[in-house]
This record gives C-alpha cells, structure tokens and sequence, in this order.
C-alpha cells in the first residue's frame, strides 16, 4: 500500500498514480490512440465533469478489457434482506448484536438494512454484514459508496485500483461504482456499512483548531495497482436503486494494470485519530469527533457525519463528563466496535445499534448519570472502547426487518425509567 494524502479539500486538483507494469501509464495524456501494453484507457467519475475543481473525482483507468464488455444484468432472485421501510415511529430504539449465519454467506448475501434516509439524490442507507465465505464474485454500487466498518474479522478487498486490508477499529471507503470484493482473512466476520448517496466523504475543515488534528491526511491509505489476467466466468453484480442485478463476464474485472486519478478507495485507522477535547470545563459538542463529512446543499448541515468515540483522557473540573442529555435536530444513528460506551452502563454491546432521530430526548442512563453525577472528578482515561455514530440531516427511517427483528430491545425506554428526582428548592 501507498501512503499517501486525501487530496479532496485541495484545490488544485491533486492526483494519485500507480502502475503495476513500468511504463503503462501513458506519459503526458489520458487516452492516446494507442495506450502502452495495448491497455484500454477508461475514464471512471464520481462527480459530475463541471463540479467545482475541489469537488471532481475521476480515474483513469488502464486495462486489460473495458468494463463495458459484460452481457445484459438480470435482477438477482436472491434480493438483500429487509430493505422495506418498516413503519414511522419517533421512538428510541436499540438492537443487540445479529448472529453470523450458519449456512454459507459471501459478504453480499450476509448484508442486512437496518435503516435509511436516502431520499435521492442525498442521504445514506445504513447496513450491517455478517459473512462466513470469501467472495466469488465481483460487486459495484451504483447508489453511492461504501464506508465499511469491521467489527469482528479481518478483511481482504480486492478493488479495481488494487488491494486494501482492514481489521476492526479500522475503516475503508469504496467510491460509488467501483467493482470489489470482500475476502476474508478470519473465519467469520461481521460490522456496520454506511452506504453514502450524497456527496462523497472528505475530511471535515478545521476551523480554528488549525492546520493540525482530528484525522490526519497523511494517516489515509490507498492500494497500489494490482491485476488479475484471468480468463474465466466471473459473476458481476451491481447494487442499482436498492436492487441487486447480475451479469457474467468471460474475464477477471480486476484488470487494472495502471491508473491515475482522485476517485479511489481508502482506508484509515480509527486509532490514528487525534481526539480534542475540553482542558478546562464542560466538554465540545461531539462534532469534535467528525473523522469525515459528507456535506449536503445546506451549509454546515451533513448530509452524513461519521463521528466516533475513541479512547481520550476526561479532565474537565466540576463538569458532567459523559454526553449530556439532549434533543437534536440531526439524526443519529450509533454502533459499537470494541469495549464500553461512557453514555451506557449495559444494553449497548460491540455488534449493536442504536437509532435516535431527530428531536427524540436521550442522553446518559439513570446508573451512568448516578454515577457520574458523584465522581470525584480526577483526570481519568476512556480505555478499550470504540463507538461511532453517523449522523445526518433527514430522519432514518427503520427497516421492516430492524422493527421486526428478535435483536430489538423492546425495553429500551426503561434505562431512563429510573431517573432520580434531585430537585430540592431549599437547597441550591
Ligand atoms: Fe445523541
């Protein structure tokens, strides 16, 4: 892998290049009449051409065969489970973990949607993915692209612009329609996907903070070119307006030998992130946590924050230190990927999920706030722990499944059930 910086917020357009035979980039244009090695150039974009320089992300591609050299996509029979809108509620809910399947289940197969606000062109639909098999297939997403969270088991996957490694604690982004498939590296895996129909990630701007924190540039990694020259049936399927369609191919689609551009998949290690916090009283609002941004039409309102929780010392005096009690106008939308959540006292385990939309009040449990109420406050250290949230503009609306589903906590009220009355009138 290349170490190398996201280049999204330059505006000079800043490209990455990689070939994986010398000389099969050509020199100085995108498509000569004849490319190196007999190569097929192929521009691949993931915005529009007339975007704002800072916001065009293309690639070109070069390659042994041209991606449109595939028969008719038929739909699939077998579609992703519990994609259906579940009915409106505005309560606060909770999921435990989804068990890992017993039968065989590539990573495709093993996607469950547990909820969505894509209200086209924006938006994101958020899933969870439990897998036992490696991939035999090949996999493009027409509706957005992919941040992949693993929270059990190592993944291997193998994109068009090469191969990127990920374990849980660490993310990787695949742009919208880029072919890949997910191996794996343990026998079992499962995690969270964010599927982003909006505008692409980007790391947020930093404000007064400056030049420096939060996720770093140069922590960002991307995969070197690496082909396949194979030459038999491979299944290609394609995620398009919420359905899967599928096509053969009589050759491997990971057929890039070279490519320069700016639409690539990334990965990022969510321990490289430089957390901020309060040195005084009182602590930021958890937008301090932003790792990337979507943004949508509306200044300062994301289309889809991805913000997590990571190990951090706590030292602010005379100060409520877990999240405060509150009622937003974003939606949220929380995981666990390792350890504890400081909001939490139980009930939130890694593998779990829970939904707070816009307005619903939430906040700390009545034990956590108990607690935290009577510390004796002293610098102290969030060990072992990794939450995350997206957040976003529209209400996420459940799935039928993630409401009809045994892993709901149909109890989830009750941890503010308990709340002590401490109001005394005669006692400030
Ligand atoms: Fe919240």
């Amino acid at each position: 892998m290349s170490r190398a910086t996201l280049t999204y917020l330059s505006g000079f357009g800043n490209e990455f290049a990689s070939e994986a035979l010398a000389g099969a980039l050509p020199e100085g244009q995108n498509s000569p009449q004849k490319a190196p090695y007999g190569l097929y150039p192929e521009q691949f974009s993931t915005s529009a051409f007339t975007v704002p320089r800072a916001e065009a992300r293309r690639t070109w591609m070069y390659r042994i065969l041209p991606s449109a050299a595939h028969g008719k996509f038929e739909r699939l029979e077998k579609q992703r489970q519990g994609c259906q809108s579940g009915a409106i509620t505005p309560n606060r809910l909770r999921w435990n973990p989804l068990p890992i399947p017993d039968a065989a289940t590539d990573f495709i197969d093993g996607l469950i949607t547990m909820a969505a606000n894509s209200d086209a062109p924006q938006g994101i639909t958020i899933h969870l993915y439990r897998t036992n098999c490696s991939m035999q297939r090949a996999f493009f997403n027409a509706d957005g692209e992919m941040l992949i969270m693993p929270e059990q088991g190592r993944l291997r996957l193998v994109t068009e612009l090469g191969i990127l490694e990920i374990e849980p604690e660490e993310i990787a982004v695949i742009p919208r329609g880029m072919k890949f498939k997910v191996e794996l590296l343990d026998d079992t895996a499962r995690g969270y996907l964010c599927e982003n129909h909006g505008s692409p990630f980007r790391i947020p701007d930093l404000g007064p903070i400056g030049s420096n924190g939060l996720a770093n540039p140069r922590d960002f990694l991307i995969p070197v070119a690496a082909y396949e020259d194979v030459d038999q049936p491979t299944q290609l399927v394609q995620k398009f307006l919420g359905e899967f369609w599928a096509t053969t191919m009589n050759h491997s689609p990971f057929n890039v030998v070279a490519w320069h551009g700016n639409s690539v998949p990334y990965k990022y290690d969510l321990r490289r992130f430089n957390t901020i916090g309060t040195v005084s009283y009182d602590h930021p609002d958890p937008s301090i946590f932003t790792v990337l941004t979507s943004p949508s039409a509306v200044t300062g309102q994301a289309n889809c924050d991805f913000v997590i929780f990571p190990p951090r010392w706590m030292v602010a005096e005379n100060t409520f230190r877990p999240p405060w009690f509150h009622r937003n106008l974003m939606n949220e939308f929380m995981g666990l990927v390792r350890g504890e959540y400081d909001a939490k006292a139980g009930g939130f385990v890694p593998g779990g999920c829970s939904l707070h939309n816009v307005m619903s009040a939430h906040g700390p449990d009545a034990i956590t706030f108990i607690n935290a109420s009577s510390a004796t406050l002293k610098p102290q250290k969030i060990e072992h722990t990794m939450a995350f949230m997206f957040e976003t503009h529209s209400v996420i609306r459940p799935t039928q499944y993630a409401l009809e589903c045994e892993q709901l906590q149909t109890d989830y009220d009750d941890c503010w059930a308990d709340m002590p009355k401490t109001f005394n009138k005669n006692q400030i």
